[in-house]
């Protein structure tokens, strides 16, 4: 029996839910009972409903805080959404680390944003050229409904420049437009400023009095942001002699220049092989899309950007660096951020707003400041475990408190378990038969 269906997103969230539980559950009363269990109270479920299409639950995941983060001299706590176990645990514990150090620096580099009008055109490139700095300022004022606010806030266009692409793709060039959004993440501002002017590009050309045939030939391809903006960029580090790392790798019983000079070697090994880089710029996305996500940002966007980021030399590698200078320890990360405090999600998803709260409210600059200063927090944690006691102690020990939560352990189960699994390797089938034997035994 076809399981197929028409005007689906026209249901109501109950014929929706009826419809599913139905055709696709084993037990459908059970199914029902799961999905709406989730359901917020009313107001604000309209408004988490409004986010996406044919929502029909809520998906929850751990609003988490990172205390002691101190960047540029300031205190936060940093909300983190994330289900990894030991994330928050090791952001955390690295704050810690270096709030008796100078906390955490950051700078930003620029906020540049980037949006793109791709389009063929049958004439010749030198007329193209002759013709632009007329075209641009046309198109430029041909927004000036659309970008008032924006320049009023302090940004708007910045640029707009003409890529010949012609010699890969026939007829085909782009205008590259550089936008600034200040506190908003723009996309929609600038998606909207593109295609006014994918439509005034074709007015223009069309419209020129003295243009041939062939000149007058433009198609617009499409006009969308581009989300890799090299330019909108941050730097945070952290920097201490290296003989305050004396407690780097205690834990392991590592002497600290051992461990400062395993750990910068680490980092060297992710800027030389692909393979590694990737794993480690992961650790480092562990802690950005935490901190993206809690504050209503988009975090395909910036791991996207990130990644291709990551590839600027031609080779994918590291986006952090350590190093060791004249006995002082160096360790940064430079990271594209485009990200916004106002607007989208920010100011409607309802943990976004206590989120941003926590954070000061701070202005998108600042949230990228933060959010670098997360990212090099959790990198820091995860290469300094990696380098001394690997990273399975402590990731076992998060996860084996899953594994008795999802058996049902008691607070004196679970006790015993942490203490019998100390130093021990944990398991699924390990720790079951571990709360076998321990239920087995008569009280
Ligand atoms: C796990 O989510 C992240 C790490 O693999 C990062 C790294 O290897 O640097 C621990």
């Amino acid at each position: 029996m076809a399981k197929t269906v028409t005007g689906f997103s026209k249901w109501s969230k109950a014929q929706k839910i009826e419809w599913l539980a139905q055709n696709f559950f084993s037990d459908p009363q059970a199914a029902q009972a799961a999905l709406t269990a989730w359901h917020r109270p009313e107001e604000e479920q309209k408004i988490i409903d409004s986010f996406t299409e044919n929502a029909i639950s809520n998906y929850t995941l751990p609003f988490s805080v990172a205390p002691n983060f101190r960047i540029n001299g300031k205190d936060y706590a940093v909300p983190m959404v994330i289900e990894e176990s030991s994330v928050v645990a090791a952001a955390s514990s690295a704050a810690r680390f270096w709030l008796d150090r100078g906390g955490f620096h950051a700078e930003v580099l620029g906020t540049v944003k980037l949006g793109q009008i791709h389009f063929r055109w049958g004439g010749c490139s030198e007329r193209l050229r002759a013709l632009f700095p007329r075209l641009e300022s046309h198109l430029k004022s041909s927004c000036d409904d659309l970008t008032a606010n924006m320049r009023r806030r302090g940004g708007g266009i910045l640029g707009v420049e003409l890529l010949n692409f012609t010699h890969l793709e026939p007829h085909y060039y782009q205008l590259r437009v550089s936008f600034e959004t200040c506190d908003s993440m723009g996309a929609n501002f600038i998606n909207s400023v593109l295609e006014r002017m994918g439509d005034q590009l074709e007015y223009f050309l069309e419209s020129e009095p003295e243009l041939t045939d062939a000149e007058r030939d433009v198609e617009v391809i499409m006009c969308i942001l581009s989300n890799f903006t090299p330019n909108c960029l941050v730097r945070a580090w952290v920097e201490c002699p290296v003989s305050e790392l004396e407690d780097l790798a205690q834990s392991a019983g590592l002497p600290g220049h051992a461990a400062v000079d395993r750990f910068c070697t680490a980092v060297r090994i992710a800027e030389i092989d692909p393979y590694r880089a990737v794993t480690h710029n992961k650790g480092i996305f562990n802690g950005i899309d935490a901190v993206v996500i809690a504050t209503g940002n988009d975090f395909r966007a910036v791991e996207a950007c990130g990644h291709a980021y990551a590839c600027r030399s031609g080779q994918y590698r590291s986006l952090s660096r350590a190093e060791v200078k004249d006995g002082q320890f160096r360790f940064e990360l430079e990271v594209p951020l485009a990200v916004g405090t106002v607007g989208g999600l920010t100011a409607l998803h309802p943990l976004a707003k206590q989120a941003l709260e926590m954070l000061g409210n701070p202005s998108a600059t600042e949230l990228m400041t933060i959010i670098a200063a997360v990212g090099l927090a959790q990198n820091f944690a995860a290469v300094r475990s990696l380098v001394t006691t690997g990273i399975q102690d402590g990731h076992m020990r998060m996860h084996l408190n899953n594994i008795l939560l999802h058996l049902g352990a008691t607070e004196a189960e679970s006790e015993a378990a942490r203490s019998h699994f100390q130093g021990q390797t944990v398991s699924y089938s390990g720790v079951r038969a571990f709360l076998e034997r321990l239920r087995a035994v008569p009280v």
